[in-house]
C-alpha cells in the first residue's frame, strides 16, 4: 500500500545511496578531491557520468577551467576520508594531503586516480546543464580502472546527514 506523503519523507526512503569521489587538477597543477551523492550513468556508448555539483566547490571551478575530472568509486574503508572531503571546500586547503588519500597519475586526464578505490573512471567533459537548482556535469569515460582486490566492498551512504556503510554485495 502506498500513502501520499511530503516529497522530504519520501526522499529518506532513497537509501543506500551511492557516492563517489571527484578528483581534479586545477592549471596551478594542485590536486582537489569532493564527495559527490549526485552522481548516476549518463550514456553507455560512450560511457558518460553525470554529477550534480554545487557552483560553490572548488571542484566545480576547476571542472569548469580544465574540463576534465576522474570519479572514483571509494571503498568502504575510506569512510572517513570521504565525509572530510565531502565538508570542507579545497580552496584553501589540501584535502588529498590532509586525508592521507593515496594518489597516483592517470593515464589521460591529469587529475589524480584514488589507490585505495574500487575503481576509477578518468572523465572529459562533455556538458554542462542546469535544468533545476543544481549544474549537471556530464563527463566522458576516457580511462577506467579496477582494484586488483576483488573483495572490496564500495561505500554508499545509508541514511540522512551522510551516514556512510559498506553495503554487501550477493555474488
Ligand atoms: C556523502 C556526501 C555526499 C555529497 N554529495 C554532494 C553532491 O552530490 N553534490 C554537491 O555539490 N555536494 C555534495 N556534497 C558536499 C561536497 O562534497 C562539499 O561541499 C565539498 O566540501 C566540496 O568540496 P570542494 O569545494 O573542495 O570541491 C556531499 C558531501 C558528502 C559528505
Amino acid at each position: 500500500m502506498q500513502r501520499k506523503v511530503d516529497v522530504e519523507k519520501a526522499l529518506v526512503r532513497k537509501y543506500p545511496e551511492q557516492v563517489v569521489l571527484v578528483t581534479t587538477k586545477n592549471k596551478a597543477g594542485k590536486d582537489n578531491v569532493m564527495a559527490v551523492g549526485w552522481v548516476a550513468i549518463a550514456s553507455g556508448e560512450p560511457v558518460m557520468f553525470v554529477l550534480g555539483i554545487d557552483e560553490q566547490a572548488c571542484t566545480y571551478q576547476n571542472i569548469i577551467e580544465t574540463k576534465e575530472f576522474v570519479v572514483s568509486f571509494p571503498s568502504e574503508k575510506m569512510a572517513k576520508q570521504t565525509l572530510f572531503a565531502g565538508s570542507v571546500h579545497g580552496y584553501n586547503r589540501d584535502k588529498i594531503k590532509e586525508s592521507g588519500l593515496r594518489i597516483q597519475q592517470g593515464s589521460i586526464v591529469n587529475a589524480p586516480i584514488l589507490i585505495d578505490s574500487v575503481a576509477n573512471f578518468e572523465c572529459k567533459l562533455v556538458e554542462i546543464t542546469k535544468p533545476g537548482d543544481c549544474p549537471l556535469i556530464v563527463g566522458e569515460v576516457v580511462c577506467a580502472w579496477e582494484n586488483t582486490n576483488k573483495n572490496l566492498k564500495r561505500l554508499y551512504t545509508v541514511g540522512k546527514n551522510h551516514k556512510l556503510a559498506g553495503v554487501r554485495v550477493k555474488k
